[in-house]
């Protein structure tokens, strides 16, 4: 017995592989549950007594030995996978979750609605898919109105009833006076349609955020006070003009410009030389748009403005081409991960 564990050291002592797996089947050969080691374990009962102290020690050497060879060539195999690259520089920093980020029309529209919402405006929203009524007919657009062609509209066709693609959120503000009455300070923000061909300066579908401010003895000084603080606050720029314009559902109506100066090539380009931009449309609510959601145009009065978001995000940011807002391009979205 002494003799085949001499064998057997030998055997451990000569081992050599840089093979996974061979290392392997000798550990479970040596040191397995059925292995070499736990048959001459298990026979230590039958050993004589005076050869059980030398066939102990020389089973845990052997023991001691299959270990140490294992654990030898398996950390060999191992530097030697790490050097080849297998896994790589285990001290190498770890990835960095990726933090994603607002897309700039949700952020220009957040900025938005907090400069409304500090001067006591609430946010209304309404469908995307509107009726007659409240995307034309409330708003003093009844049919065959030539202005129903100012904006091209997508149809939705569900006989008898004719649905559309809101051409603006003007409708929200129709809902929003048929259900609440004055005083009515409200903005809603939200995706409109219009049956345009793309291009970089217009889209199909774009964003808008429209206001409404009804209330007793509500002028056209008040519309242009709040137009001046909103101007200030998101573009930091003081100076506005507006310029007399026609909507059906204002009387009178305006469009307002900024102010964006005149000193470099890029001012001269966007403001078509001029130093003005249009950034919105606006007016005094027409009394019949007033009516028309049972709000007494004797007793009160309104204003109402309306901005296309992608427009003052290309202003704000200087993009080019309102077609980047819509193409997901992560290069073009990560740029805006320092906005809120
Ligand atoms: N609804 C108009 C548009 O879509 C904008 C507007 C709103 C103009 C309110 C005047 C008053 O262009």
């Amino acid at each position: 017995m002494i003799e085949e564990i001499k064998s057997h050291i030998a055997e451990v002592e000569s081992f050599s592989s840089d093979d996974f797996e061979l290392v392997e089947e000798f550990r479970i050969k040596y040191l397995g549950k059925k292995g070499i080691l736990n048959k001459f374990f298990s026979s230590f009962k039958k050993i004589p007594n005076e050869e059980k102290k030398e066939f102990g020690q020389m089973v845990n050497t052997l023991k001691t030995k299959a270990q140490e060879k294992v654990e030898t060539l398996k950390n060999a195999i191992e530097a030697q996978l790490e050097d080849k690259g297998v896994y790589g520089d285990l001290l190498r920093p770890g990835q960095a979750i990726e933090v994603g980020a607002r897309h700039p029309i949700s952020v220009v529209k957040n900025q938005i609605i907090e400069i409304f919402s500090n001067i006591g405006f609430n946010v209304s929203e309404g469908p995307e898919i509107e009726d007659d009524w409240h995307n034309f007919t409330a708003l003093n657009l009844p049919e065959h109105h030539p202005a129903r062609d100012m904006q091209d509209t997508f149809f939705v066709q569900t006989n008898p009833e004719k649905y559309l693609l809101r051409t603006h959120t003007s409708g929200v503000q129709v809902r929003y006076m048929e259900e609440n009455k004055p005083p009515i300070r409200t903005i809603s923000p939200g995706r409109v349609y219009r049956n345009e061909d793309i291009s970089a300066r217009s889209h199909c579908l774009f964003h808008q955020v429209e206001g409404l401010y009804v209330d007793k003895g509500v002028s056209f000084a008040d519309l242009k006070q709040t137009l001046l603080y909103f101007t200030k606050q998101l573009f930091g720029n003081s100076k506005i003009r507006l310029r007399p314009s026609y909507f059906p559902f204002t009387e009178p109506s305006a469009e307002v410009d900024i102010y964006w100066g005149l000193e470099t090539e890029i001012d001269h380009r966007i403001t078509k030389g001029t130093g003005w931009l249009e950034i919105m449309g606006c007016g005094m609510v027409d009394p019949n748009v007033l009516e028309n959601c049972k709000i007494d145009p004797e007793e009160y009065s309104g204003f109402a403005f309306g901005m296309g978001i992608e427009r003052i995000a290309m202003l704000l940011y200087q993009i080019e081409d309102i077609r980047m807002f819509y193409e997901n391009d992560l290069r073009f979205l990560n740029q805006f991960k320092s906005a809120l």
